[in-house]
């Protein structure tokens, strides 16, 4: 590995390679197509970055002359706007005493500064496959001498919706390319259709089997819920003991607005994230959940795959994900780069079915969700909250106030600090425990994927770990 990047990488603390790093280095390093696959955090942003990073020609080098002058080397495609450009960062650090040019291409902004970054000429190209087909119809973007392409989350950008695409983008490259796909799941149908677009690839993958899809060290509870009791329950669990930053997944737009809104009435600092927001709002929302600003970040799916915020200490998904392929890489959100996670998804009643095809698929160990409400007291004990928490830190907005709609522009926004403890004082007799039989049932339910201990009889040994480094200050509306 070349020094310049092994110091960049240094000063981001980045010292010894992890698993699926070490595995693709030196076969990527001499220009063979690869399909790599390694869980969720582990880093394949950088088992494909530094290959192409190292592979590609800086115009300081003695070679530069030889290559079509400023066409971008190399070509990396991600399915949503947000990871293009965390791939971006990412290379860009990695690269900063290479002095390559990076740029990010992606919809949902203006053309000029893409359009003038590109005359004005790249070497790495990181991009959504709409706006990139775009620029190349438009003859800005030049990919045929890309000698590296890069599919990142490959299995999503060989699924139907990003196929026709993808093809498309391949079609303008070299045959010559070096290709190299990487996704945490990696269906062997996708891996069959993959190899049709490649030369003799190998296949590394950082894990024997499939079965161990999911992050071990994130604890995963799945609990059966009442819709309506759903924004109580993540209001109590965002009092929980270990609780950094939460991402909650939501099936859908509108859903990810409600829930932030909701959230945001009871005192707590959170923000929606879906497609329906315009980019400068999405990537605001990211950058504010990234500083901490805000401790719950409300997102759809476009959220899902491969963003990378430290401090994410779980997930919860608001109502069953689609498919196993979801559940991993949602849940993956958390319990990143050797950190301990929790991930909670609630299912509805009629979700069941679904819920029961995701468990058996990844071969999981929670058939039978437990009935769960707010109330109840496995939940206070497996996510650790304090006897008497209720879901909201600021008292309910009095009736006469403005309706809804007219208020919801200001919420997001609002920084001061709730005072968390008035509802506290209110600390009621258990009453509301509706749930009698959440004993030893609980355990068995509420246990994680490492099977083993369960908490027979109440005490606590709840399966939950610290983070290793109590890494990230804790967002204002989670400290006391
Ligand atoms: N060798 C390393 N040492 C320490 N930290 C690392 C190392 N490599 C990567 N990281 C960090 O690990 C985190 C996860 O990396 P990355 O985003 O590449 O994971 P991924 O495998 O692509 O996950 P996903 O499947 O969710 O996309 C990042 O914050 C990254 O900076
Ligand atoms: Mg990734």
């Amino acid at each position: 590995m070349l020094p310049e990047i092994c110091d960049a990488l240094e000063r981001a603390n980045i010292t010894t390679p992890f698993a699926i790093q070490e595995m693709t280095l030196s076969v990527a390093l001499m220009g063979t197509d690869l399909i790599g696959q390694a869980r969720t955090g582990t880093g394949k942003t950088l088992a494909f970055g530094i290959p192409v990073l190292q592979r590609s020609v800086a115009p300081k080098d003695p070679d530069y002359a030889e290559i079509p002058q400023g066409k971008p080397q190399a070509l990396i495609v991600a399915p949503t706007r947000e990871l293009a450009l965390q791939v971006s960062s990412d290379l860009s650090l990695a690269g900063a005493d290479r002095g390559l040019r990076v740029l990010t291409v992606y919809g949902g902004v203006g053309y000029e500064p893409q359009i003038e970054a590109l005359e004005a000429g790249v070497d790495i190209v990181v991009g959504t496959p709409g706006r990139l087909i775009d620029l190349a119809n438009r003859r800005v973007l030049d990919i045929s001498h890309v000698h590296a392409l890069v599919l990142d989350e490959a299995d999503e950008m060989l699924d139907l919706g990003f196929l026709p695409d993808v093809e498309k983008i391949l079609r303008m490259t070299p045959e010559t390319r070096q290709t190299m796909l990487f996704s945490a799941t990696m269906p062997s149908a996708i891996v069959a259709l993959a190899r049709m677009h490649m030369r003799h690839p190998m296949n590394i993958r950082a894990e024997s089997s499939y079965e161990n899809a999911t992050v071990p060290a994130t604890a995963q509870f799945i609990y059966q819920c009442h819709d309506l009791d759903k924004p109580e329950i993540i209001g109590r669990i965002l009092q929980a003991e270990d609780v950094e930053k939460i991402i909650v997944f939501t099936r859908t737009k509108r859903q990810a607005q409600r829930v932030a809104d909701d959230l945001v009435e009871r005192g707590f600092k959170a923000s929606p994230l879906h497609g329906d927001m315009a980019q400068v709002a999405r990537e605001k929302a990211l950058a504010k959940f990234r500083e901490d600003k805000i401790q719950v970040l409300v997102a759809t799916d476009v959220a899902a795959r491969g963003i990378d915020v430290r401090g994410v200490s779980h997930v919860i998904n608001y109502t069953c994900p689609e498919d196993d392929k979801t559940y991993v890489h949602r849940i993956g959100r958390t319990g990143r780069a050797g950190a301990s996670g929790i991930a909670i998804t609630m299912v509805d009643w009629q979700d069941l079915h679904r819920w029961k095809l995701i468990n058996k698929a990844l071969d999981l160990p929670f058939d039978e969700p437990l009935e769960t409400y707010s109330s109840s007291e496995h939940l206070f004990h497996d996510q650790g909250i304090p006897p008497g928490t209720k879901g909201r830190i600021v008292d309910p907005a009095p009736v006469e106030r403005k309706p809804r709609e007219d208020r919801s522009s200001d919420r997001g926004d609002r920084g001061d600090r709730p005072s968390r403890n008035r509802n506290r004082t209110r600390t009621r007799t258990r009453s509301g425990e509706t749930v009698a039989d959440s004993g030893p049932a609980a355990s068995s339910e509420g246990g994680s994927s490492e099977g083993g201990e369960s908490k027979a009889g109440g005490n606590r040994n709840r399966r939950r770990r610290r983070r290793p480094s109590g890494s990230g200050s804790k967002p204002a509306a989670a400290t006391e």
